[in-house]
């Protein structure tokens, strides 16, 4: 297949951070598209973090604007989209897994359309391997420029080339543009996108670009109108939701907003991810007051060692870690914490991983997602030095597992015996005739019901056991 490379990613401009003010555009479909995927269907596979989904739900608000309709069987659409993550390399090898399926359906099915987009086609090292090695893809397109798909689509359905659009510079900050959003009681929203963090083990400031905060009006309008549509609950979305509008620079923080948020009559809001250093009092002092802001903080601390901090850039000691966490517990003091660890950074010693075990012990995370330092290439990390056999990771990361499980049950010991109030989000694994949705503290909670009608409600639930994985209990009358 012919390329045409509209815009080809460069990690080099990914990295520079201009001092310009970013644009915000507003959405508008030339009217030469508008019957683009009448009659067709079209699947989205959405691959890594909330950010993504979020992404997807645009997309697919802006493909059936034009006229495609959600396929019945995803593997066999007119197009299909495979919205990727590059975070860690396993992440990477699932999609290149899935490429392979999409290639002999498109061996039975000339016609069909085969995009990928997202955080991988940011990296050089993989735009470059799918123009060699995947010839039957269609689209390339990166995170800023998702808003030009009925553009790319139109460009490949005319010309029967590849075409390329990856942006590496910062995108713009897009507004009204259509969405499906998956669910009718929960929202994603987001607020800010991009990073510039720049912790050494990160492809994510190069794949998402400079930090960017929407418009206030524009999230508390987003927000009323989800209210408004029946919505529960919103999770705000930013690589580091605590420097929502320092770039704007009018002094407006992101407590500023939690108490504004919480004026809109939403019943609950959350947000994710947070950065310890920018996790200011005036957030915590919002957790406190705002009845609409859940108890329960996902604060990744990565490691539990100085130095292996120092290392990652994360610009933070364990100490200052422990003492905002206690700060935040004197002010709600049944606070819900979780985190994020990353295992095997190069060269870490077995007496820093055994701080980590340390902290994790003093800090009381009732849950934590670990990982495995994965090598991305182009950022600082991939040029240290490391030692540390993949075994002795594996080791670390099993045995830091181990406490991370205790604290889930002691999270969801806690509540045994008590009223918890749960958002059922419908029928649940856990065996026929149950329900679940979760609580407050985000522990998931199955209950007997086969009531469909609850889904989207609150509802109160009796906790009488108390797993590793989550909690059982009886619906209140
Ligand atoms: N290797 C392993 N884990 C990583 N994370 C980010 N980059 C890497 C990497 N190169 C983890 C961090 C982050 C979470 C989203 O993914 O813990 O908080
Ligand atoms: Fe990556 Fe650090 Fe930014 Fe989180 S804060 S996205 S870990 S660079």
């Amino acid at each position: 297949m012919k390329n045409i490379k509209l815009a080809m990613p460069s990690l080099k401009d990914a990295r520079m951070r201009k001092n310009k003010k970013i644009p915000t555009i507003r959405y508008h479909l030339d009217e030469k598209y508008q019957y683009l995927g009448k009659g067709k269907t079209y699947s989205i596979f959405t691959y890594g973090c909330q950010g993504n989904e979020a992404d997807s739900e645009v997309m697919a608000g802006i493909l059936e604007q034009i006229g495609y309709v959600k396929s019945l069987d995803a593997m066999n659409a007119d197009i299909v989209i495979l919205n990727t993550c590059a975070i860690r390399e396993n992440a990477e090898q699932r999609i290149w897994g899935v490429l392979g399926q999409l290639k002999g359906k498109k061996r039975e099915n000339p016609d069909m359309i085969v995009g990928i987009c997202g955080c991988m086609p940011q990296e050089e090292n993989a735009t470059n391997k799918i123009l060699e090695s995947y010839d039957f893809i269609d689209l390339v397109f990166g995170t800023h420029n998702k808003q030009n798909l009925p553009r790319l689509i139109y460009e490949a359905y005319m010309t029967k080339s590849k075409v390329v659009e990856v942006i590496s510079s910062e995108g713009e900050i897009l507004e009204e543009a259509p969405k499906i959003r998956e669910l009718h009681h929960k929202a994603w929203v987001n607020i800010m996108y991009g990073c510039d963090e720049f912790c050494t083990y990160c492809i994510v400031p190069y794949t998402r670009g400079k930090e960017r905060s929407r418009a206030k009006e524009d999230i508390i309008q987003e927000v009323e109108t989800l209210v408004e549509s029946g919505y529960s609950e919103i999770t705000l979305l930013g690589q580091n939701v605590n420097a929502y509008g320092k770039d704007l620079g009018s002094g407006y923080t992101f407590g500023d907003l939690l108490y504004d948020l919480d004026q809109t009559g939403i019943q609950r809001i959350r947000f994710t991810t947070s950065h310890p250093r920018d996790l200011d009092e005036k957030t915590m002092q919002a957790m406190h007051d705002c009845k609409s802001v859940m108890p329960h903080l996902h604060l990744p601390v990565q490691s539990g060692d100085n130095e292996i901090l120092k290392k990652m850039n994360r610009k933070y000691t364990c100490e200052e870690y422990l003492s905002k966490v206690r700060r935040l517990k004197e002010l709600v003091p049944d606070l819900a914490l979780t985190t994020d660890i990353i295992v095997g950074f190069p060269n870490e010693t077995e007496e820093q991983f055994q701080n980590t075990i340390k902290l994790v012990e003093a800090a009381e995370f009732e849950g934590a997602y670990t990982f495995i330092y994965s090598k991305r290439e182009g950022t600082p990390a991939a040029s240290m030095p490391d030692s540390i056999s993949e075994q002795e990771k594996h080791e670390r990361l099993t045995l830091l597992n181990q406490y991370i499980n205790k604290g889930y049950l002691a999270g969801h010991q806690r509540f045994l015996n008590q009223i918890v109030e749960v958002l059922v989000d419908g029928p649940s694994k856990n065996g026929e005739g149950m329900m679940c949705g979760y609580t407050k503290h985000l522990k998931l909670t199955h209950f007997k019901s086969n009531d469909l009608s609850l889904v989207g409600k609150m509802v109160k639930v009796k906790i009488t056991e108390a797993k590793t994985w989550f909690m059982i209990g009886e619906l209140c009358e």
